[in-house]
């Protein structure tokens, strides 16, 4: 019997919304096709919209939308993507699969997908082969509502109203496809591009930070996995000289970090595999929350009042890609291990969601870990769709104090894993919001809850179970979904069998 105690009674940091946060990426079929079809498609669309895949998007609340790229992004040049369809640029997509770029799908595409899912906008800016102006450009063209030429060019172009940029990432991954700088360098330049990103909506009265909605947030890049040269160099650059502006001219730091179950050269398949690869793989995702530990305490260092978000803007797994699809697509399938990687994930998130103030799953549409998988006018929910489902409740809830007991389970030393995965959280509406992950292919486990600080009275959940090679596939969409867990609730605890290989969400209300 797995003991599990929650005391409700001690609040710790606010799970962030944007925590569940997506990322998009001009590459493959994740814009094109899978979620812009074009007006004159005949795939139900709004505005070009796929109207399936918004629909389920907005059924899982996407709280946030990371948009160009990736590496696309530092080779994007915006005005590209602007005026009349038909004499936009059309380029060739060198990073990804090296097909055709017509640049329909644009900054106000982009702005009608976010208008259409009701999400905030994070805006990923080119640092490593566009210049200040060209930046500078961007972010007056998307916000600047009096007189100017990109206010006036964007009225042109159909929309006098400014909108609203959240987020704005200043370069993408610089140490690598970026620009292949030094942290140092980067961060310089990170200082010059920021300065013009103007904050013409800019409020006051509240603290500068990650936290605070009434400004523009930069994002900086921050490190690969364990990288921690970078973050040092990065964050000491960035608050060298910077007294008057506490939070080093930026708000976040960003932190990349995939999971490839065999290596990054070999990857592995995505149906295909063992549970000794089952067991790798959650191994290696749980490195995330080591990954986080180690970046945070240099963070920490410099900004001991956590003003400045980590941010997890890239995570996932990523496999070889599936037989006969171009590479350069990274197109893949997604099975009940992807389950328990994004439960693995973002229970870690919340846990660290006092350093963890947004993150993006990669990507959402057609590419590596999606939530959702394209075929013509067919759509399927992945396994991972279901897990934010399951998940989505912890948005802007108050993670409180938990802990469960746990053993080691697994077929190889050096990729044992704990049983049991959970995070608990009080959500807006008052009510205890609980999700935990069975990481065992085989074994189902006995939880016995004790629950301090809440009087719960009510309790229903949710489960997504199944075997581990379980997907969903366009002939049979809901093989893996989730259905309805009996338990129930006495003197306000909870006794229940958590099934082998299952993520679960409970909801307990006083
Ligand atoms: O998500 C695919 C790619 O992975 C992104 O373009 C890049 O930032 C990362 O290396």
């Amino acid at each position: 019997m797995a003991n599990y105690y929650i005391n409700a009674a001690v609040k710790k940091s606010k799970i962030n919304k944007e925590i569940y946060g997506h990322f998009s990426e001009h590459l493959g079929r994740c814009i094109y096709e899978g979620i812009y079809v074009g007006e004159n498609s005949d795939i139900p669309n709004v505005n070009g919209m796929r109207c399936d895949v918004v629909e389920a998007l907005k059924e899982i609340r996407v709280p946030v939308l990371r948009w160009p790229g990736g590496c696309f992004a530092d080779e994007y040049h915006w005005k590209d993507g602007i005026g009349p369809k038909e004499s936009r640029k059309k380029m060739i997509n060198t990073h990804w699969g090296g097909v055709v770029e017509d640049n329909s799908f644009g900054t106000h595409e982009y702005m009608e997908l976010c208008r259409q899912l009701g999400c905030e906008t994070y805006v990923n800016g080119n640092l490593g082969s566009g210049t200040v102006q060209e930046m500078s450009e961007w972010v007056e063209y998307m916000t600047f509502e009096g007189v100017s030429p990109m206010a006036d060019l964007r009225a042109k172009n159909g929309h006098p109203e400014a909108w609203k940029v959240d987020f704005f990432g200043v370069g993408n991954e610089n140490w690598g496809c970026g620009g292949n700088m030094t942290p140092e360098f980067y961060a310089n330049e990170y200082r010059r591009y920021q300065t013009y990103v103007r904050q013409y909506h800019a409020g006051n009265g509240m603290e500068q930070g990650i936290d605070n909605p009434s400004y523009i947030r930069r994002i900086a890049c921050g490190p690969n996995v364990a990288d921690t040269e970078w973050t040092e160099g990065v964050m000491k650059t960035l608050f060298r000289h910077c007294e008057a502006r506490m939070h080093g001219n930026a708000d976040g730091l960003s932190l990349h970090y995939y999971t490839h179950p065999e290596g990054w050269e070999i990857k592995g398949s995505a149906t295909d595999f063992d549970e000794k690869t089952w067991y790798k793989t959650l191994a290696k995702t749980l490195y995330m929350e080591e990954l986080i530990r180690m970046h945070s305490a240099i963070m920490d260092q410099y900004d001991p009042k956590k003003k400045l978000g980590l941010i997890v803007d890239e995570w996932g797994t990523w496999y070889t890609v599936e037989p006969g699809t171009n590479p350069g697509f990274l197109y893949q399938q997604n099975t009940m291990r992807d389950a328990l990687v994004a439960c693995l994930n973002l229970n870690i998130f919340n846990k660290h969601s006092d350093r963890v103030k947004m993150a993006a799953i990669a990507q959402m549409v057609n590419v590596l870990q999606s939530v959702i998988l394209t075929e013509g006018p067919q759509m399927v929910k992945t396994p991972t769709w279901h897990v934010f489902d399951l998940f989505k409740e912890h948005q802007d809830a108050q993670l409180v104090e938990s802990r469960i007991e746990t053993e080691m389970i697994g077929e190889e030393e050096e990729w044992m894993v704990p049983n049991l995965s959970e995070s608990a959280s009080v959500s807006a509406d008052g009510k205890l919001q609980i999700t935990l992950g069975n990481l065992s292919v085989t074994e189902d486990y006995p939880v016995s809850t004790q629950i301090t600080g809440y009087a719960g009275r009510k309790v229903s959940a949710r489960i997504l179970t199944g075997a581990m090679r379980d997907k969903n596939t366009f002939e049979a969409p809901d093989t893996v979904a989730s259905r309805e867990f009996e338990l129930t609730i006495g003197n306000g605890n909870l006794e229940f069998t958590i099934p082998a290989c299952s993520v679960l969400h409970i909801t307990v209300e006083e």
